[in-house]
Order: C-alpha cells, then sequence, then structure tokens
C-alpha cells in the first residue's frame, strides 16, 4: 500500500484517467440532451438507455475484476517469493526466514512493481475516476425514475460503493502520514512492551502505599483496553479509561496520605500513571488510524458483490417482465 501515500493517485500521468472519464460522461450527456427518442424522454429501455446501462455494467465489472485481478496478483507473487526464500533460507532460523520475507514483500510493494497492463497506481487511478464517472452514466441510464423496486435498490448500492470508495481514498491519501507521524520511534509493539513495564512500575511503587491505593492500581492494570474488538479499534477509545481514571484518584488521594515518604510515593506513582495514559492514548490512536485504513473494505467488497447481485436481479427483472 505504500504507493498511495504519495499524492499520485489523482493525478496520475498528467490526470490521464480525469480526461479519459471527462470526456466519456461529456459524451453522455451530450448524448442524452441530444437524441430524442420517439415518444418521449430517454429512459432504461430506449436504445441510449440501454447503452448507457451495458456501459454502466461493464465499468463496475470491470472494476470489481481490480479487486480479484489485485489479490491474485499479490498471492501469485507471495507464492513465488515463498519459492525464492524458501531457497535461499533452508538452513535460517523461522524467524529469521519470516523478517527475510516480511521486508522482501515490503521493498516489492514500495517497488510498485506490479505488471499485468501497469502499476497499481494506475490502476487505482482509473478505478477512482471509472468509479466516480458511475454517478452520471447510471443517473442518466435511469432518467430520473426513482422508486421502491429492485431498479434503485441497485443504483442506491452503486451510490453507496462509491461512497465507501470515496472515504477509503481519503484514508490511503491521510491516514499513511498520521500513522508515521504518531509512531515518531516507537512501533506498536514498543508501545506495548513500555505500557507493561509502566504497569510493573505502578504496582512495584504502589506496594508501600495502603491497599486502597493498591486496588486502584490493580484495577488500572487489568481494565485498562488497547485494541479490543472491531468496533473498539475503529473507535480508538475506551469509555472512562481505568488509567486516566486511577491517575485521577491518585491526584485525589494524595491530600490524604502525608505521613513519611508517602507524599513522594504518591507523587512518584500518578507521574507513573500519567506516561502510562499517554502511551495508552498513542497506542489506541494508532491502532485506530490502522483499522480505519482497513475496516472500510469490509464496507467496500460486500457492498460491490450486493450490488452485482442486484444489478443481475434489475436485468432478469427487465426481461423477464418485458
Ligand atoms: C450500473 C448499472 C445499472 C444501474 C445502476 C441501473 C439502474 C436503473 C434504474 C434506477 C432504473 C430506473 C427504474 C425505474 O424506472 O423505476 C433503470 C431502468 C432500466 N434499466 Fe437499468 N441499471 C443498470 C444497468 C442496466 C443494464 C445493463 C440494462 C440492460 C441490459 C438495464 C436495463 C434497464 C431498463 C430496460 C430499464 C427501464 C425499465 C423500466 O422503465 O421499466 N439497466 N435502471
Ligand atoms: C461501483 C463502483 C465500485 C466498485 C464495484 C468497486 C469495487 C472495488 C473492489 C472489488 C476493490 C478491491 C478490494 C480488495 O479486495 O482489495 C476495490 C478497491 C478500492 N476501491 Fe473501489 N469500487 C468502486 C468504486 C470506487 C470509487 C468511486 C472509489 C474512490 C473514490 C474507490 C476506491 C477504492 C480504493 C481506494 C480501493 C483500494 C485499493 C487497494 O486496496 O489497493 N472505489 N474497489
Amino acid at each position: 500500500m505504500n504507493m498511495m501515500h504519495r499524492p499520485g493517485l489523482l493525478k496520475y500521468e498528467n490526470y490521464r484517467y480525469f480526461k479519459v472519464t471527462s470526456l466519456l460522461m461529456a459524451l453522455a450527456i451530450a448524448a442524452y440532451v441530444l437524441i430524442q427518442p420517439t415518444g418521449g424522454k430517454t429512459y432504461g429501455g430506449t436504445w441510449l438507455g440501454y447503452v448507457l446501462g451495458i456501459i454502466s455494467t461493464g465499468i463496475v465489472l470491470l472494476l470489481m475484476w481490480f479487486g480479484v485481478k489485485k489479490r491474485r496478483t499479490l498471492r501469485m507473487s507471495d507464492r513465488r517469493l515463498d519459492l525464492k526464500q524458501n531457497h535461499q533460507n533452508f538452513s535460517e532460523t523461522q524467524s529469521e526466514f519470516n523478517a527475510a520475507r516480511k521486508s522482501d514483500r515490503r521493498k516489492r510493494h514500495a517497488n510498485e512493481s506490479w505488471r499485468y497492463g501497469g502499476s497499481m497506481q494506475g490502476w487505482l487511478s482509473a478505478h477512482v475516476y471509472l468509479g466516480v464517472s458511475l454517478i452520471v452514466l447510471a443517473t442518466l441510464h435511469s432518467s430520473f425514475q426513482f422508486g421502491w423496486n429492485i431498479h434503485t435498490l441497485s443504483y442506491i448500492l452503486m451510490l453507496l460503493v462509491i461512497a465507501s470508495g470515496f472515504y477509503g481514498m481519503y484514508a490511503y491519501l491521510n491516514f499513511p502520514r498520521q500513522i508515521t507521524h504518531n509512531l515518531t520511534n516507537d512501533s506498536l509493539d514498543d508501545l506495548l512492551l513500555k505500557i507493561a513495564d509502566l504497569d510493573e512500575l505502578a504496582r512495584i511503587r504502589a506496594l508501600g502505599l495502603p491497599d486502597e491505593v493498591n486496588v486502584i492500581v490493580l484495577k488500572a492494570r487489568q481494565k485498562t483496553r488497547v485494541g479490543g474488538n472491531f468496533f473498539q479499534q475503529i473507535s480508538g477509545s475506551q469509555g472512562d479509561c481505568p488509567t486516566s481514571l486511577a491517575a485521577q484518584q491518585i491526584l485525589q488521594l494524595g491530600k490524604k496520605y502525608t505521613v513519611d515518604e508517602q507524599p513522594k510515593l504518591m507523587r512518584d506513582l500518578f507521574s507513573v500513571l500519567l506516561h502510562k495514559e499517554k502511551l495508552v492514548l498513542r497506542a489506541r490512536n494508532e491502532i485506530m488510524l490502522k483499522a480505519r485504513l482497513a475496516g472500510w473494505l469490509y464496507l467496500h467488497v460486500p457492498l460491490s458483490i450486493a450490488l452485482l447481485a442486484a444489478l443481475f436481479a434489475h436485468i432478469m427483472a427487465i426481461f423477464f417482465y418485458w
């Protein structure tokens, strides 16, 4: 996905696909306005309607093929890579093997070396513009005749696929940069390790303090969640985060424990919890960005499949009730 960090997606090859699809849309609009079928307006059932419908369906199929092709290309090259790596690393340990394989794969992504008739960026650029052109083509095809029927269901599904595509494009263009910014030096694994260390440190600091304090620290350790299920990851937060709560409670209790070393221990404990809170927020944000970067495809792809099914039904219905 590395190549998508670059802003070239929309400007690809001097706006090649913007020009191609603009021409397509202009032709469709001109035809719709100029060609007056006998007996009224253009609609799905006139020859121009059929042409627009068939072109739209062709584009939908092409865009879906994009996904299949991409997956197949990746899988095939992964297999090639496996063979190569197997050969080179057969005497090395499994973890070295995996690391080498990962970095090789990353390099390949960065190199943008997919073939099959153009780079992935070119495909994606065409995908985006052709997807948008459907709004014009399919709307003219339906001639603004909407109702509670399977035809309109196809149309709505199409709009939903396009809308989710827009979100995905936004995510690809923006989130990777935020992730790098967020991380600075620590990977997610580093963050989680540091959080675990701070938990341990907090536990030790609390040992010399009253039970009440130990209970708070234990709760913060056991109940704080980073990640979680899909929706929790997407939201990137935990309501009433136990770590934030613990930090506040320790601050409050600090006023109560004034004997001997207690104020110093409480201050230390507070700063450990504050540090942990900061790292937990960063880790959650990191997971959130990654989940949002990947999660939208769980809408885009199933909606595309639903669109395909609805289109099939739409076309069947047309021929059935002719
Ligand atoms: C992306 C592809 C397509 C979409 C989103 C779409 C959507 C629609 C919509 C919303 C209507 C208006 C329905 C109404 O009058 O209530 C319509 C009508 C129609 N569509 Fe499609 N359509 C697509 C592709 C096709 C294809 C490939 C064909 C033919 C092979 C086709 C044939 C027709 C016909 C004949 C009508 C007129 C039906 C009537 O007025 O009763 N459509 N389409
Ligand atoms: C009816 C129209 C569309 C269909 C049927 C469609 C279908 C698909 C499919 C099947 C994939 C492959 C997902 C995968 O398995 O990795 C995909 C990816 C994608 N689509 Fe669409 N799409 C449509 C419109 C759009 C639009 C309008 C946009 C942007 C404005 C868009 C943006 C994307 C992006 C960014 C990807 C990700 C490519 C990647 O992961 O490398 N799509 N689309």
